[in-house]
């Protein structure tokens, strides 16, 4: 009898084992508040439900055109860095960011039923929140560079841009061959930036945040040139007294879109939108309505 009912414990206990293997309730609550961490893992994957829900919504949101599934940094949205001191392409209107590129954004957007959402940071941290993931794209006049793709891939071309040099009236600075031993202001981490200090080195090279701050700089006497894009040359120089450009071009350059390494998903739609865009004379039209012919 006694040992009957060792037998009988023993089938019971493998039994409530077997009920809560099948049925997985209070032991496992007990699982967890025993091990902290599963509780962790557990808090983290909730965040990745809600991400994969609203992940799949962009899918819906996709169905049923070009442009493929993919995600963006926050769902519904496109998020842009740029750097808003870099007139026609972008710059302040009160408090609103306008211009070329915020335009070509915003049909991009359209295309790919997103809400544009524009963050100004530093030229030289574009690349890094696109990099890191805290933004969608980098679009601010930015040139296609090798170094740059080492981090970033860029979209199709949508412009050409040009580094001027910009010296005041009457300078002996007459073409770039004139260059070595002066004072250079350029914009920080920009391609003029990057070229100037190459090739006249850092100790005759001034960065400014902003280039109208090189350029104002430059009136003031403290430089003897400013290297920059041309479209923002033209504007600076129609906004201050007493300052040319001169008539060589340093180096002709792409502008593009970059877009995470990690996100080829986003890539091909906003290429597919931006060649579209192209092919339709949508881009041209932006262009022109801020590039008047010389
Ligand atoms: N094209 C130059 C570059 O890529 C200058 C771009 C500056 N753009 C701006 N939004 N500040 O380096």
């Amino acid at each position: 009898m006694k040992k009957m009912l060792k037998n009988y414990f023993m089938l019971a206990a493998a039994l409530t084992m077997v009920m809560a293997m099948l049925c997985g309730c209070s032991n496992d609550a007990t699982t967890n508040v025993d091990n902290g961490n599963d509780i962790t893992t557990n808090v983290d994957d909730g965040n990745d439900t809600a991400t994969n829900v609203n992940d799949s919504d962009d899918i819906a949101t996709n169905v049923g055109n070009n442009f493929g599934t993919f995600t963006t940094v926050t769902d519904g949205k496109l998020i842009m860095a740029t750097n808003a001191y870099f007139p026609p392409y972008e710059y302040y209107e009160g408090d609103a960011i306008v211009g070329i590129d915020a335009e070509v954004a915003q049909a991009i957007a359209d295309k790919l039923g997103l809400e544009l959402e524009i963050q100004d940071m530093e030229f030289g941290s574009i690349i890094t929140a696109v990099q890191t993931g805290k933004v969608d794209m980098g679009l601010a006049g930015m040139t296609v560079t090798e170094e740059r793709l080492q981090n970033v891939d860029f979209t199709t071309s949508y412009a050409t841009g040009i580094q001027s040099i910009i010296v005041p009236e009457g300078s002996e600075i007459t073409s770039v061959d004139d260059l070595a031993g002066h004072i250079i202001g350029v914009q920080l981490s920009t391609t003029g930036d990057i070229y100037a200090t190459d090739e006249f080195g850092a100790d005759y090279v001034e960065q400014y945040n902003k280039g109208a701050d090189a350029v104002l700089a430059l009136t003031q006497g403290k430089l003897d040139a400013v290297i920059i894009d041309n479209q923002p040359a033209l504007s600076f120089v129609a906004a201050n007294e007493g300052l040319i450009i001169l008539d060589t071009e340093y180096a002709i350059e792409d502008y593009a879109a970059c877009i995470s390494k990690n996100n080829t998903d986003l890539m091909n739609a906003v290429n597919t939108a931006l060649e579209e865009l192209i092919a339709d004379g949508t881009i041209q039209e932006i262009l022109d309505k801020y590039i008047t012919a010389e």
